[in-house]
């Protein structure tokens, strides 16, 4: 939360154009047209053990689209204030992740693969991986 707005209210599913064919769908994702942001960087999970949890922080800046390109997952968001989950299972839908969001990705299926489209290169600087630490920015900034 940053003073009276919950950031949580900008994350949100993005469709993606479909075109459906009798020889498989194909969807497509333009920069400044489907996402809110320039694409500097793309990265996948996958072979993601039964059980496994990934995420488990927030970002200072980065802006990001998560997709199931194969198989599902779950992704739980809290913004310190409301927490919120989202079942990923197409890949012509993502879920974009605004900045101060903590995110975790779990219940992976089997074969599942995560895509992240993201607005900037891999800056660990741009972490909050300690939850508390993530917690008490919230307060900070809630009461100025
Ligand atoms: P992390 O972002 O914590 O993974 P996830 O949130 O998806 O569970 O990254 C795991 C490790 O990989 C960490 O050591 C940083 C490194 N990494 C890169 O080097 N480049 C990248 O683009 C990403 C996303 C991670």
């Amino acid at each position: 939360m940053v003073g009276d707005f919950l950031v949580l209210d900008d994350c949100r599913l993005v469709y993606f154009p479909k075109i459906t064919d009798f020889r498989g769908n194909l969807s497509f994702i333009e920069e400044n047209s489907q996402i809110p942001f320039q694409i500097k960087r793309v990265y996948y999970l996958y072979d993601v053990p039964s059980g496994a949890t990934r995420g488990g922080h927030a970002h200072k800046g980065l802006q990001q689209i998560i997709i199931a390109l194969s198989g599902s997952f779950d992704v739980l968001l809290d913004d310190g204030v409301t927490k919120r989950s989202f079942f990923l299972n197409r890949p012509h839908y993502g879920l974009y992740v605004s900045p101060g969001v903590w995110r975790e990705l779990e219940n992976f299926s089997s074969n599942s693969v995560a895509l992240s489209l993201v607005s900037a290169v891999y800056d660990e600087s741009d972490y909050i991986r300690d939850y508390e630490v993530f917690k008490k920015g919230v307060i900070d900034y809630g009461s100025k």
